[in-house]
């Protein structure tokens, strides 16, 4: 869902029937519209799957808190908010993230907290049709939507090295990760998870992860 985050006010929580949250009440207007339009698009993804919709509450870690029966994840990025939603009974946890292609200054930072050297290297491998920052937007986002698949099993904050990216197929829209420690029992070190990845926007790539 696009929203304009220039054009909101206050009256919109009331047109759209969503209650304010308290934590929210004193955010600056393009925190409040993002948090609005995920909240309307996650009613919307709960609707679809047949059930009566209600808002996703926040957790303690800031995690949409979803209705009995439903799991899902919220993302948004510059006038941009999506979500999905499946029945919580036929999977562990899913994550989406959709990120804007970085910056030199950020690819900079990313490249010294997100990937490894020996990852940033094997990104470059698969840059003959797309260039490498487009390639470390991917790995970053693929990385933040596995944390937010795999958080409500790890049950808490873990870093981006806890993930390695492994292999990265540009042409299938296709990456994988192998966990370098135990985030949980079911998340032992070395389990491998396939996360997909597309472009929606020359400069805006979308991951999402499922397990
Ligand atoms: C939590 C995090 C992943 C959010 O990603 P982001 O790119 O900053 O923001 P997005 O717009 O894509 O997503 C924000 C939404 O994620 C959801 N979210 C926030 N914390 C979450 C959590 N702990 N678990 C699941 N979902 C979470 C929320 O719905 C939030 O939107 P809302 O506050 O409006 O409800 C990120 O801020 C973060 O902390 N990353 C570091 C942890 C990490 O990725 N480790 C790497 C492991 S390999």
């Amino acid at each position: 869902m696009a929203f304009d985050p220039t054009a909101f006010d206050a009256s919109a929580w009331r047109r759209h029937e969503v209650r304010q949250p308290s934590a929210l009440l004193h955010a600056v207007p393009k925190r409040q519209a993002e948090f609005l339009t995920g909240r309307i698009a996650a009613r919307q993804a709960i609707a679809r799957l047949g059930l009566a919709a209600s808002i996703p509450g926040i957790g303690a870690s800031r995690e949409p808190r979803w209705q009995n029966g439903v799991a899902g994840s919220i993302t948004h990025v510059h006038g941009l908010a999506a979500a999905v939603a499946v029945a919580a009974s036929n999977i562990n946890g899913i994550g989406i993230d959709v990120e804007r292609i970085v910056d030199a200054a950020t690819r900079d930072a990313l490249r010294g907290t997100v990937v490894t050297t020996d990852e940033y290297a094997l990104l470059k491998t698969a840059c003959s049709r797309f260039d490498a920052d487009l390639l470390l937007t991917t790995v970053f986002s693929a990385k933040e939507s596995f944390f937010k698949g795999a958080f409500a099993t790890v049950g808490r904050y873990f870093e981006f090295e806890a993930a390695r990216l492994s292999s990265l197929d540009a042409d299938t829209g296709r990456l994988q990760l192998t966990l370098t420690q135990t985030l949980h029992p079911t998340l032992p070190e070395g389990r491998v998870f396939t996360i997909g990845f597309r472009m929606l926007a020359a400069d805006t790539v979308v991951t999402s992860f499922i397990w």
